[in-house]
């Protein structure tokens, strides 16, 4: 076909895919596959000047602008990024930009992670945080200052630091996302409040600076990283590497990792080790972005189209692919959970071929009207699990089926049951051998009671030979040395190392018992709490619903669940199992960050611009205060937020100090 052809056929199906996508909501390939139609068209396009219609999706800025807010003008374009691919598209990304240069222009470059979130720019006059926007359509952006001021990780006044100076005027730019262990803990709240999970970072990260109500904002544990500046009055910057520091001293943060190098071949030779290195990092990244360094050459590059020359994005492979669900399995977990999980036609993505991947619970398919033989979107992203992202409604034939929870559970045949309120489904019987075995699982792993040598090969080996038959069996194994020795794969050093390690789990803090035991709900975060409030497991198990469900943070469904776990007889057989092989039951355990409070009394009213009332606690503990429900005169200081109770007013009649949430910062500083 020539290249006229190809270009109008690229263009139709280009705008056609984004139509589908955009308006009917139903996509036919994935965001991965789009992007190499788009390529195409964009080599074409640069290798044919004459073939760019004005109607061409190349030509096309998205924009994310949204009629509840008020707009704002950018000082300056907000361009975007041209991509690459592969180390050829880098090379001839330099090339090109050689022959716009004089020959002899040495160029070095600043290669900084791409942060997955979404784009906003900020403006300070004399220091002060004045105004934020978002992307919007690259020219103008949604007004979202009041939402941008609850996020911690942006100063409301630079620099942070005394002893340097504010320019007159700054504009900066940078992405707002989740740290992947915030999102997990927001995830954790929104399942002890019983609340449906967020399933996409991003997506929850761009909601939750769209709300109307800056409170939802603050109670949403954002993160912002600035890596550019728009515009700045008052002081001059000539390197790409000096603009991060001076972001950095100012008070930003700024993309961790980010590094200067001398030349692209250096950069080329790193991107391998980004690619492993993805997983580990607390945020997520699609690619990486390379910049030249010198801000002059990089201003003499000049843009092309809504791309600056001087920069690049090196995007990792595919980690989306789209393939056909041909069966459904029902995969019950320790707490009994059920989730469903889809079986693929295998497909290539991000590297592996994936026959499975998660489809989250009934809600989620549901809600997405996933159905059995269905063409979905499937997600890898780092090594969690793959999941079904979407189906693609347009591929539908009409011999597609409802996908709905079974009846009875696959492993026991007990009847299955969905608590009111709850969003999962439950096999009920907790002595399900598929419930046993991963409630032992995950009783031993890392995280919960860490028991070395003891992973899910090594416990199905002990079921499956009847040496433990539930959690507290395992402090008997020593009981049976001779029989560990006699089977496959046992040596004596690995029986010995495995003893040992079941000897160390005995000492382990009560948090951390109460944590593996895989009450529906109960994470780390919860279980710090029960411990530190009822500090051993008896009082615990004679607590009421209403006790446990007055607890900061805990909701009623979570009170419910840890009674009824508590009170299941098979239950408290395995606890009086645990107690009498010795392991700890008692002790409060909360990691202690400084003594600066000790001995402080602090009552919390009013809601705190920043930190939910949890965290306020979790702080004032961690340095070693306490933390009373109401104001007396040992009290020593009241946290005052806005909207507060009489708790303020009796303060005040005692007097009382009060405080804020800045002043509390001061305390600790
Ligand atoms: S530089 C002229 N640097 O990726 C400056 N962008 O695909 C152009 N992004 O719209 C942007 N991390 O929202 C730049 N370290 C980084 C980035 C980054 C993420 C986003 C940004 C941009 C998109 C382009």
């Amino acid at each position: 076909m020539n290249p006229t052809d190809r270009a109008d056929e690229l263009r139709r199906l280009l705008n056609e895919h984004s139509y589908r996508y955009y308006v009917l909501n139903e996509p036919l390939i994935t965001d991965a596959e789009y992007d190499v139609l788009y390529r195409e068209l964009v080599t074409l396009e640069s290798d044919h000047a004459a073939l760019i219609t004005p109607d061409s999706p190349t030509q096309r800025a998205g924009s994310d602008l949204n009629e509840n807010f008020e707009k704002i003008a950018h000082p300056a374009p907000i361009l975007s990024l041209g991509n690459g691919f592969s180390s050829e598209d880098l090379i001839a990304w330099e090339e090109r930009n050689r022959r716009l240069l004089p020959s002899d222009t040495p160029l070095d470059y600043v290669l900084e992670p791409k942060l997955d979130g979404l784009t906003i720019v900020i403006t300070y006059e004399r220091g002060i945080l004045t105004k934020a926007a978002t992307r919007g359509n690259g020219v103008i952006g949604d007004d979202v200052t009041a939402n941008i001021r609850t996020i911690r990780t942006i100063p409301l006044r630079i620099p942070v630091k005394s002893g340097l100076e504010a320019p007159d005027r700054l504009v900066v730019r940078g992405e707002v996302l989740f740290l992947k262990h915030d999102f997990e803990a927001l995830n954790e709240r929104q399942k002890a409040a019983g609340l449906p999970l967020y399933v996409n970072a991003r997506n929850t990260a761009s909601g939750s600076l769209k709300q109307k109500d800056s409170r939802i904002t603050a109670s949403r544990p954002l993160t912002a990283y600035i890596y550019d500046v728009v515009d700045i009055v008052g002081f001059t910057l000539s390197t790409q590497a000096e603009m991060l520091d001076y972001l950095q001293s100012m008070g930003f943060y700024i993309p961790p990792e980010s590094q200067h190098y001398p030349t692209l071949s250096h950069i080329i030779q790193q991107l391998p080790t980004w690619e492993q290195r993805r997983q580990q990092l607390d945020y997520e990244i699609d690619g990486v972005v390379i910049k030249v360094n010198d801000l002059r050459i990089s201003a003499e590059l000049g843009i092309v189209g809504k791309d600056p020359r001087s920069a690049i994005a090196y995007k990792f492979p595919a980690q989306e692919a789209s393939t056909r669900i041909i069966g459904v399995t029902h995969n019950v977990g320790r707490t009994g959970k059920l989730t469903p999980t889809a079986q693929l036609e295998p497909v290539f993505v991000g590297g592996v071929t994936v026959v499975n991947a998660t489809l989250h619970n009934y809600d989620f398919i549901n809600h997405l009207d996933i159905r059995l033989g269905d063409i979905v979107t499937v997600k890898r992203s780092g090594d969690v699990i793959p999941y079904v992202i979407g189906p693609m409604i347009g591929a539908r034939t009409g011999a597609e089926t409802p996908i709905l929870p079974p009846e009875r559970c696959p492993h026991c045949d007990t009847p299955i049951v969905k608590p009111e309120g709850a969003v999962d489904y439950f096999c009920p019987n907790s002595q399900c051998p598929e419930r046993v075995f991963r409630s032992i699982e995950f009783f031993a792993s890392r995280g919960a009671m860490d028991i070395e040598g003891l992973g899910p090969q090594t416990v199905k080996t002990l079921l499956d030979q009847g040496l433990i038959r539930d959690e507290g069996d395992i402090f008997y194994l020593y009981q049976h040395a001779e029989r560990l020795l006699g089977l496959e794969k046992f040596a004596q050093k690995k029986v010995d190392n495995l003893l040992q390690s079941i000897e160390k789990a005995k000492t382990r803090p009560l948090a951390q018992l109460l944590a593996s035991l895989g009450i529906e709900g109960v994470g780390s975060t919860v279980s710090e709490q029960l411990a530190d409030h009822f500090e051993t497991i008896d009082a615990l198990m004679n607590a009421s619903v209403e006790t446990i469900d007055a607890l900061e943070g805990i909701g009623e469904i979570l009170a419910q669940n840890v009674v009824q776990w508590l009170s299941d007889p098979y239950h408290q057989a395995v606890i009086a199992k645990l107690r009498a092989a010795g392991v700890q039951m008692q002790g409060a355990t909360r990691s202690i960050a400084s003594d600066k409070l000790n001995g402080l009394t602090f009552v919390l009213t009013g809601t705190l611009p920043t930190l939910s009332r949890d965290q306020a606690s979790d702080l004032i503990k961690s340095h070693g205060g306490k933390i009373s429900g109401s104001v007396s005169k040992k009290t020593d200081y009241v946290l005052v937020g806005d909207s507060p109770g009489s708790k303020a007013e009796k303060a005040a009649q005692l007097g009382v100090k009060i405080i804020s949430e800045a002043e509390l910062y001061q305390l600790l500083a």
